[in-house]
């Protein structure tokens, strides 16, 4: 057993957001932690994410639970192991796992993935995380691409799209990437992509067919409105969609509105594949299996998008996420 320090400061909700989250929704407080804890761990950086504005919407969501008023956020964090009586963990290591957002944090092992020694710390909060094991159940046990597909991943220049998109390209496919912003263009250019659209551009359905006059076989969807619109418009009968997000419309008051031409999806007979992470934890050791000697040997490119400042920085990185600012997976370091 550990004594704890028993008060930290944390972050909570203040108040929801109605609409666009502004860095008066989250506040420092003071957090009780427990008198013993048999491990007491220092967070070293905080991923934030498209879904932590979900979880203060008033409803839907329900795979995950929602924040309310006083709720202290929480997030995929590495941790330094301080102080341990827990078999397995020593002071030193380093842990990865779905943490409360706070400068000192009372936990046991359950659920905790210790860095194994000898890897890069910094693939667990991205491509050895939660977001390459995302890219991975989208696109390599839901999409499945082949050879024969013409894939378009949506928003590949960030952290799901960009490492799901390099998994299509593995696979053969025709990826089709798009990105709001040039310098995230040139980078995915640089990382071998040939036809790399603006989603963010007006004129960016006719981009699309002119890239796929046969049509899309293939839609990671990473995005939601207009340009899930101009993806629908752009799949070929049979084809799959693989629904994984809808980012750009996680700040509205209808955040799962589905687009007006839907149906179509139906009248191409186009299989859908919509899915959330956490129903696929016990596929986690095949994911590692996979991807960790596709890290280990750089046969996969991914960068961190890091903002310092601890606990400080997290709405505003948070709020400059959901804007795009980011390019790779944004990550709040102490
Ligand atoms: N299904 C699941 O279990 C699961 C798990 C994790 C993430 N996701 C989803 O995967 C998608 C990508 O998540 P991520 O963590 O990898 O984030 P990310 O892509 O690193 O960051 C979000 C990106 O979305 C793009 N975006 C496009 N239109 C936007 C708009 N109107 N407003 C704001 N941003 C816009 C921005 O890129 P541009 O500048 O290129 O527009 C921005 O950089 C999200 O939809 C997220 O909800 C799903």
């Amino acid at each position: 057993m550990t004594v704890s320090r028993k008060k930290t400061t944390g972050l909570t909700i203040a108040h929801l957001p109605e609409g666009e989250l502004r860095c008066e929704h989250i506040e420092k407080t003071v957090i009780s932690l427990p008198d013993i804890t048999r491990l007491l761990l220092k967070p070293l950086a905080i991923s934030v994410d498209p879904y932590m504005r979900t979880r203060m919407q008033p409803s839907g969501y329900d795979y995950i639970e929602r924040w309310k008023a006083g709720s202290t956020l929480s997030g995929w964090t590495m941790a330094e192991v301080v102080i341990s009586s827990e078999p397995g963990f020593k002071q030193g290591d380093l842990v990865v796992g779905h943490l409360p957002m706070q400068e000192l944090i009372a936990a046991d092992g359950q659920h905790l993935i210790r860095v194994p020694a000898g890897s890069d710390p910094e693939a667990y909060l991205h491509p050895l995380g939660m977001t390459g094991f995302t890219a991975w159940v989208g696109m390599q046990l839901l999409g499945q691409p082949t050879a024969e597909d013409t894939v378009l991943v949506s928003a590949a220049a960030g952290a799901v799209g960009s490492i799901a998109a390099q998994l299509a390209q593995r696979q053969g496919a025709n990826v089709i990437v798009t990105a709001g912003r040039t310098d995230k263009r040139d980078w995915l250019h640089r990382l071998g992509f040939k036809t790399v659209l603006n989603h963010r551009s007006p004129d960016y359905a006719r981009q699309l067919n002119n890239a796929a006059p046969f049509g899309i076989t293939l839609n990671f969807e990473n995005i939601g409105g207009s340009a899930f619109t101009a993806a629908i418009d752009a799949m070929r009968p049979n084809g799959r969609l693989v629904l994984c997000g809808l980012v750009s419309q996680y700040q509205t008051r209808n955040p799962r509105k589905s687009p007006d031409n839907f149906a179509q999806l139906r009248q191409k007979k186009v299989a859908i594949h919509p899915f959330v992470v956490p129903d696929y934890l016990t596929h986690w050791n095949d994911f590692q299996r996979f991807m960790a000697p596709l890290v280990g040997q750089k046969n996969i490119t991914w960068r961190l998008d890091k903002v310092s400042g601890g606990l400080d920085s997290v709405a505003p990185a948070l709020i400059g996420l959901l804007n795009g600012d980011n390019i790779g997976k944004r990550v709040v370091e102490w």
